[in-house]
């Protein structure tokens, strides 16, 4: 089994978190799959940002939803990580997409939950990608929110679904089962091999965050289908 190495934000070891220069770094190491954090601004349109809060990863202050798409894509988005990356934006999902698509990457789109209406985030991220004409053979969309995960199963059957764990609950197969569920992501910290094993069997692909240091993964290695890396030049 070939293992994937997948961007995390990006390559946010080398370039700004969730930003178009993260996509072009991960071209540029060879990498198939990036993954990124995506959710909803003031007036309603997916944007591609990790934190509820603006100020770790951009000059701005405050929520991220209590600003317009417009607003916030006025922000500074590189300049915290290294003075060579300034003036790079926060980007939109359909920014992103359009990037990504036109680089030929494989995308991990992680919907994050921040209390916002899930049926309005569930909407928009799906009308971007069809607006994108994003190829759905390049798209898995992933979630610690359950909820979210059942939502786009009913809405769109079609697109390849992964849930994200913290601590795996006892009942996961049913909810990987109930989600119709492509693959299942965890930390690596808190997953044993003994578990991946049964994840496996089960049938689902298995994925692992954050990983940074080779080392830290050899007892899984036998499971993985797909690592996610902050560095992921270490692995390749
Ligand atoms: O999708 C894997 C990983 O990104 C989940 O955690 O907080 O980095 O989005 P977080
Ligand atoms: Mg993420």
């Amino acid at each position: 089994m070939m293992l994937i190495i997948a961007g995390h934000r990006g390559a946010k070891g080398s370039t700004p978190e969730n930003t178009l220069a993260g996509l072009d770094r991960a071209a540029e190491l060879g990498l198939a799959w990036v993954e990124f954090d995506c959710f909803l601004t003031k007036d309603h349109q997916p944007v591609v940002f990790h934190d509820e809060h603006l100020e770790r990863c951009s000059n701005g202050r405050g929520k991220v939803a209590d600003y317009s798409l417009a607003q916030l894509q006025q922000l500074d988005a590189g300049s915290w990580f290294d003075p060579r990356f300034a003036g790079e934006h926060i980007p939109s999902l359909r920014q992103y997409l359009l990037h990504a698509k036109r680089l030929g990457l494989k995308l991990n789109l992680e919907l994050k939950y921040h209390q916002q209406p899930r049926q309005q985030l569930v909407e928009a991220v799906l009308s971007e990608i069809e607006h994108c004409d994003f190829p759905l053979s390049d798209l898995l969309i992933s979630s610690f929110d359950h909820q979210l995960m059942l939502f786009i199963h009913h809405h769109a059957p079609e697109v390849d679904l992964a849930q994200l764990y913290e601590d795996i609950p006892e009942n996961w197969q049913l909810q990987l089962q109930d989600m119709n569920a492509v693959a299942c992501h965890c930390d690596y910290r808190r997953l044993t091999p003994e578990l991946a094993k049964q994840i496996k069997l089960a049938g689902y692909r298995l994925s692992t965050y954050t990983v940074n240091e080779p080392t830290e993964i050899t007892a899984l290695l036998p499971w993985l289908d797909m690592l996610i890396s902050d560095f992921p030049e270490r692995f390749i």
